[in-house]
């Protein structure tokens, strides 16, 4: 991403945002946390905040930086002098995020390697997974890949390039999704799955339900961490911000929905209703997928499109944590670009060993009953987000005014037609709710 360069088109912003947002967030994350915190009541409650809270945090990040046409620290800076403090705690997280998305990233890059090689049948025998994240050397090999590919991408400045593939690749992932979610749905069982992720049972509803939403919210949307300002610096003057951020709302949470119809069900199916395999957490992908593409004649192949796509996935949303980082120390210090690059690559590396190792021999060492990853995972989303979204919305409610942001979004000459929603939310709800998840995750409910 260059500076002043900008975004050509709607369509362009909306696809470059897309697929920031869109990543293992999407497809490994969501269906998890929907299946361990009650299915059908998750997702609810998912939808109602994306379309009310995200909404409203995201339609302030773009506005923040198109008016402001600066990153994050810059953007507050120029707000007002005395917030540039939330610049840098946004810039903090993405440091946070990166290492451990990239350990998750080396076991795509691992179940790629596994359907490349054939082995797919292998992928699904009891324990394989286990077994591959709790060993050493193999784990750190994939994670350092993975992370190469990425930081050699941000070194060569090729985003423009993998953009171009993204107009590709998104759709297909989009509608391989789609296929597979329809031929999970077929196995026998799988219907009770789907009736388990789609029908709210409010006996399942509690405050984790709602603070674990809330968490994935800001992590699928990339909100709190400076990355939609950024993005929003670069949106043309003319663009309707308010319908941009509804599509890019859309199409995340699209994929999300999607992600878990394809999971969900294929567990059901495959543990004969068993509810105790809905909580195999971070891992569920990772052992339910192949086990769907296994019962598919010729599944191999589909499988190993599918981790092509998943991987593309990842590494586009990669790319933009890492470019945030480097940007970030890149316009502090003014270093050349490729040894910032390289000493984030090194940094991140480092950092993405004790998430890595947390998954076998480490695992004795947990950090608030969690190992390094959840810990990470928990520390990101459920703390340093909430922490940022709250003075973020107590500067827009009460210092600079919502107005500032409606007018943003008028700018380009039409009416903002949720800005009441946006005004009530961004004045009283966030920052109720925010004090709500600090409190309750800081007291360990989650
Ligand atoms: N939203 C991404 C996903 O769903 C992950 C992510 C969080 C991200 N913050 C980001 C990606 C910032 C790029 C930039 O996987």
């Amino acid at each position: 991403m260059e500076k002043k360069s900008g975004f050509s088109s709607r369509i362009g912003f909306i696809l470059a945002a897309a697929s920031s947002a869109v990543g293992l967030g999407n497809i490994w994350r969501f269906p998890y946390l929907a299946a361990k915190y009650g299915g059908g009541i998750f997702l609810l409650v998912y939808i109602i905040i994306a379309v009310t809270f995200g909404f409203s945090l995201m339609i302030t990040e773009i506005a923040i930086g198109r008016k402001t046409g600066k990153s994050a620290v810059e953007a507050f800076r120029q707000l007002d002098k005395r917030f540039a403090f939330i610049g840098y705690l946004e810039a903090l997280v993405p440091i946070i995020i990166f290492p451990y998305y990239c350990v998750i990233g080396g076991w795509v890059v691992k179940f790629l390697g596994v359907y490349v090689s054939g082995q797919g049948a292998k992928a699904v025998e009891d324990g394989y997974f286990g077994e591959f994240i709790g060993s050493v050397g193999g784990p750190l090999v994939c994670l350092a890949i993975f992370l190469i590919l990425t930081s050699l991408v941000v070194i060569m400045g090729v985003e423009k390039g993998i953009e171009k593939v993204s107009k590709i690749m998104m759709p297909l992932l989009l509608i391989m999704a789609i296929g597979t979610a329809a031929y999970s749905l077929t196995l026998p069982g799988a219907i009770d799955g789907l009736v388990y992720y789609i029908k709210p049972n409010f006996s399942e509803f509690s405050l984790k339900t709602v603070v674990a939403a809330m968490g994935q919210l800001f992590y699928s949307m990339s909100l709190a961490m400076g990355i939609m300002i950024t993005y929003g610096s670069y949106m043309r003057k003319e663009d309707n911000l308010e319908s941009s951020v509804r599509n890019i709302e859309i199409f995340d949470t699209g994929i999300a929905i999607i992600a878990g119809m394809m999971i969900i069900p294929a567990v059901f199916a495959f543990s004969g209703g068993d509810k105790e395999a809905l909580k195999a957490g971070p891992t569920l992908m990772f052992i339910t997928l192949p086990k769907v593409f296994h019962s598919i004649r010729g599944g191999h192949i589909l499988g190993l499109v599918f981790f092509i796509l998943v991987l593309f996935a990842a590494l586009t949303s990669a790319i933009s944590l890492m470019e945030t980082i480097v940007s970030f120390f890149f316009d502090k210090f003014g270093i050349a670009r490729w040894k910032i690059c390289l000493g984030v690559m090194a940094f991140s590396f480092l950092m993405a060993i004790p998430s890595s190792l947390g998954n076998g021999i480490w695992s004795h060492i947990t950090i608030l009953g969690m190992d390094f990853l959840s810990f990470f995972d928990f520390a990101s989303n459920n703390i340093l987000m909430p922490i940022v979204a709250l003075l973020t919305s107590i500067v827009v409610g009460y210092i600079i005014k919502p107005k500032t942001i409606s007018d943003e979004v008028e700018s380009s000459g039409v009416a903002f037609k949720s800005k009441l929603m946006f005004t009530i939310m961004i004045k009283y709800v966030v920052p109720v709710c925010m004090v709500i998840i600090l409190i309750s995750s800081i007291v360990g409910y989650v």
